[in-house]
């Protein structure tokens, strides 16, 4: 037996008993009243500080249309965290936090604001020793992107220097199609260079979608049947039980295939079908991606192979739920989907003839997101028929949440005198095997914007790749003129994304 001298391509164990610790730096925040930021953002920025990740001089500055003072921004970080921190509340944690908290209020398009900013990252540069080092967040609609990152480059407060550096991050969605996404990295890239822009696709920070990775590329046993040869379809859903709440803003016009395929499932596609990289360094990484991306396309079909449906009212979980067209602010001629389901085939050797099928909805019964590898039947059972009536296909599905885990489904003797088959599971799940609790993604990518580590970024290469899947999708669909396919709330989706499955003779899982 030889044994492998490959270096493991996982990080060395030596290194993660250092913590990575951010150096001195400032994030600086607009958007600071979305959803986003106040669910999100601040209570990752306070678990990261509660971890002791973030450097003791750390600063964090709002910018937004409001009349407030430090103090009102600063209670609202403190709500914001007391509401929604995963780490427990410590006093000393919060007071050197809040230290280096600083509001700047004005409008995008005021030069006086930007000076104000400028100031004042100036003097935090000096009092918390942050040197230079800024991160400027933009949770804010794209549209807004142009005024920002003109102001700062204006404002000489994009440029990385040989001392110090200075990041944008950016939150989907990253355009609405294919052209639209060229323009926004177009204006992104006159103020920031590409190793400067961190786009954040937080599916990529989840614990379980970085573990995709250990179990393909850490483990010898998966990747003999990783392929065509073995595997027979992909499915890869995820499913909300709740509505679009009050995002109509956002989500009217925009629709669950942008909001969810484009970025979130085609990401846990490329990681699901790549190859493996050389290294887990970003441009290796990336560079696997891409290729995948690039040989990924979507169905000649649109008409057999997409789906697309919108909640109704139902009765969902002893509850009377309004349908899409009943939440406040959606027109009644909105023509937005709340469901979107795919087919996407891949040209290359490995995945020729497999289909991948991608789906994701509101109001569903469950929440839920998982990969599952369904297997080809063994070529022949020796088995009476009747013996084998229960059992179906192999299945390995990676359960990314809320269940975090894997489970591997096959046949076993039922026991007793008849040799009976019915499926098992057996299951890895995270609560039972470890005792480290998973952080949020967020936590992670901020740490990762603060630390400049990109691997888990996609670039803009990749959301090119994206949308050129997605936009003949979406055009079919707006050529059709006609609204989505109605689903009830609380159900598996509409009738059409089940046909689509059954012409290829599989069915949707119901997690
Ligand atoms: C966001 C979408 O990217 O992901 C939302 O815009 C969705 O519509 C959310 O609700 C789901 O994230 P998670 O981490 O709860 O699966």
């Amino acid at each position: 037996m030889t044994q492998t001298t490959r270096p493991n391509p996982l990080r060395d164990p030596m290194d993660r008993r250092i913590p990575r610790i951010a150096g001195p730096c400032a994030l600086v925040m607009f958007g600071v009243t979305g959803d986003l930021a106040t669910k999100k953002l601040m209570p990752a920025i306070y678990d990261l500080a509660n971890r002791g990740l973030l450097p003791p001089g750390f600063a964090l500055v709002g910018f937004a249309r409001r009349d407030w003072a430090t103090e009102d921004f600063a209670e609202v970080v403190h709500n914001a965290v007391k509401a929604n921190a995963r780490t427990p509340f410590r006093e000393e944690v919060w007071k050197q936090l809040s230290e280096g908290i600083r509001f700047v209020a004005g409008e995008l398009d005021d030069d006086a604001a930007f000076d104000r900013l400028k100031q004042t990252i100036q003097e935090l540069d000096e009092a918390r020793g942050t040197g230079g080092n800024h991160a400027f967040y933009l949770s804010i609609p794209p549209g807004l992107f142009p005024a920002v990152v003109g102001q700062l480059r204006s404002h000489g407060m994009s440029e990385t220097t040989t001392s110090s550096w200075s990041r944008v991050v950016i939150e989907k969605p990253f355009g609405h199609d294919l052209r639209s996404a060229q323009e926004l990295n177009e204006v992104v890239s006159t103020a920031f260079p590409s190793s400067s822009v961190f786009r954040i696709d937080h599916y990529l920070g989840k614990e379980t979608v970085q573990n995709l990775l250990a179990l393909r590329f850490a483990n010898q046993m998966f990747e003999p049947v990783w392929n065509n040869n073995y595997v027979d379809h992909v499915q890869i859903t995820m499913a909300e039980d709740i509505g679009i709440g009050g995002r109509a803003g956002y989500f009217d016009g925009i629709g669950a295939a942008r909001d969810v395929i484009q970025n979130h499932l085609l990401q846990l596609l490329a990681l699901t079908a790549m190859e493996e990289p050389t290294s887990f360094e970003a441009r290796q990484l990336r560079a696997e991606k891409q290729k995948v991306l690039a040989a990924a396309r979507p169905p000649e079909r649109l008409d057999l192979y997409t789906a697309r449906g919108r909640y109704a009212a139902a009765w969902a979980g002893g509850e009377k739920v309004g349908g899409y067209l009943d939440e406040p602010r959606i027109p009644p001629d909105s023509t937005t989907e709340t469901y979107a389901a795919i087919r996407v085939d891949i040209d290359n050797r490995r995945w020729a003839g497999v289909p991948f099928y991608l789906r994701t909805g509101k109001r569903m019964p469950r929440r839920v997101t998982e990969i599952a590898l369904g297997f080809k039947q063994a070529p022949h059972l020796p088995f009476a028929k009747t013996d084998t009536a229960e059992l179906g296909y192999n299945a390995l599905v990676l359960r990314i949440q809320p269940d975090e885990g894997v489970t591997l489904r096959f046949g076993a003797k039922v026991p007793g005198t008849q040799m009976e088959i019915r499926e098992v599971n057996m299951d890895f799940a995270y609560g039972g095997s470890f005792t480290e609790s998973s952080p949020e993604a967020y936590e992670r990518l901020i740490l990762d914007v603060l630390l400049g580590d990109p691997p888990l970024f996609p670039q803009h290469e990749e959301v090119e790749l994206s949308w050129q899947i997605l936009d003949p999708i979406l055009d079919y669909w707006a050529s059709l003129g006609t609204p989505p396919e109605d689903y009830e709330a609380g159900t598996w989706g509409p009738a059409s994304a089940d046909e689509m499955l059954a012409r290829d003779g599989f069915a949707w899982r119901r997690p």
